[in-house]
């Protein structure tokens, strides 16, 4: 007998959540505890995860929460920075969601994303909603959309979600390619894609390219503008190569655009500038949301997509 979709969501939810609890008991939950390379295996250096934390910290403040709800807290780390800054926080998770925190406008609840509908209140309403480093735990896109779906009724008209810290599902074979590199440094060419291969069919998290999202947010009642941002903070990390932030808001979108020119992303192909460089000549920069390889520069408002232009079967996909 097959299992229901909800059966195989929940055996997924159990297995992620075993592992945070044991990573959790096992390292104090230390603030960076259970982050590793996937390239090296090692575990990350707390100067590499420092730039990673303050990245999402400014990614999220820039959207000028006051009501946030944040999916999958894990060990705190946003919350801790953030809570001071918002009226209201409420932090779950399904492992660390029990423990109260010190700040009073915290609220902290024990569940996984598909559980919100039976946690939150009626009346709930927040204007940002932040997913940050936790997709790649979901069991597949469909949970997704049903937690984006969840989430719909609670959000005010202004508001943003920030799923963060996505893995690239088109950049997928590349990142194996260096792990497998870094396993076996004089192989050739085509035992490096044998070995590749083999680490990616084995990779246990979910990874989404920017079309599974929309895809994800195309079922929501109201239209969704989608903003595909790099994570430029430190151009040797794979943290900063591999991964992505989406951000959704209710459109529509401006009724004429402006220019957006395309160029070669530098922390992936050796011409071309890295998003850092493009941003510190103060242009706003996304991520082509169909070539990996590719960045966006445009007016801030141009550089947002209609999810349903994106959202069509045609447009690439993750696993
Ligand atoms: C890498 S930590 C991210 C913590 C935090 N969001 C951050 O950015 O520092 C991943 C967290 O996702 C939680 N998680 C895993 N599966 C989940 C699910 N289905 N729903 C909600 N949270 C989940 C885990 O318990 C874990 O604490």
């Amino acid at each position: 007998m097959t299992a229901t979709p909800h059966a195989r969501w929940e055996r997924t939810v159990d297995q992620w959540t075993s592992v945070y609890r044991e990573v959790y008991a096992e390292q104090g939950a230390g603030r960076f505890a259970g982050w590793t390379d996937f390239v090296t295996g090692r575990p990350i250096a707390d100067s590499v995860m420092r730039a990673w934390l303050a990245w999402s910290v400014e990614a999220i403040a820039r959207v000028r929460p006051r009501a946030l709800l944040e999916i999958g807290g894990g060990t705190g780390m946003l919350v801790d920075a953030l809570a001071d800054s918002v009226d209201r926080y409420v932090f779950t998770d399904p492992v660390t969601g029990d423990r109260d925190h010190p700040h009073p406008g915290v609220t902290t609840v024990r569940a996984g994303a598909h559980d919100l509908a039976r946690v939150l209140g009626a009346d709930d309403r927040f204007d940002c909603v932040v997913v940050n480093s936790v997709v790649q735990y979901f069991p597949d896109c469909d949970y997704l959309a049903h937690v984006l779906a969840e989430i719909e009724p609670h959000l005010m008209p202004d508001a943003v979600v920030f799923l963060g810290d996505l893995r690239r599902g088109d950049l997928h074979l590349d990142q194996c390619r260096e792990r497998a590199r870094h396993r076996e440094p004089f192989a050739a060419a085509d035992r490096i894609d044998e070995v590749a291969a083999q680490i990616a069919r084995t990779d246990p998290e979910l990874t989404v390219t920017p079309a599974v999202i929309a895809r994800a947010a195309a079922g929501l009642d109201d239209d969704w503008l989608l903003r595909v941002r790099p994570r430029s903070f430190d151009s040797d990390s794979e943290l900063a190569r591999y991964r992505f932030d989406a951000l959704l808001k209710a459109g529509p979108g401006p009724a004429v655009r402006g220019p957006v020119r395309s160029v070669r992303n530098g922390l992936l192909t050796p011409t071309g500038p890295t998003p850092a460089e493009v941003e510190a000549r103060g242009e706003s920069v996304s991520l082509a949301p169909e070539d990996p390889y590719a960045l966006w520069i445009g007016n801030d408002d141009d550089l947002w997509i209609d999810v349903a232009d994106l959202a069509s079967p045609e447009t690439g996909g993750g696993r």
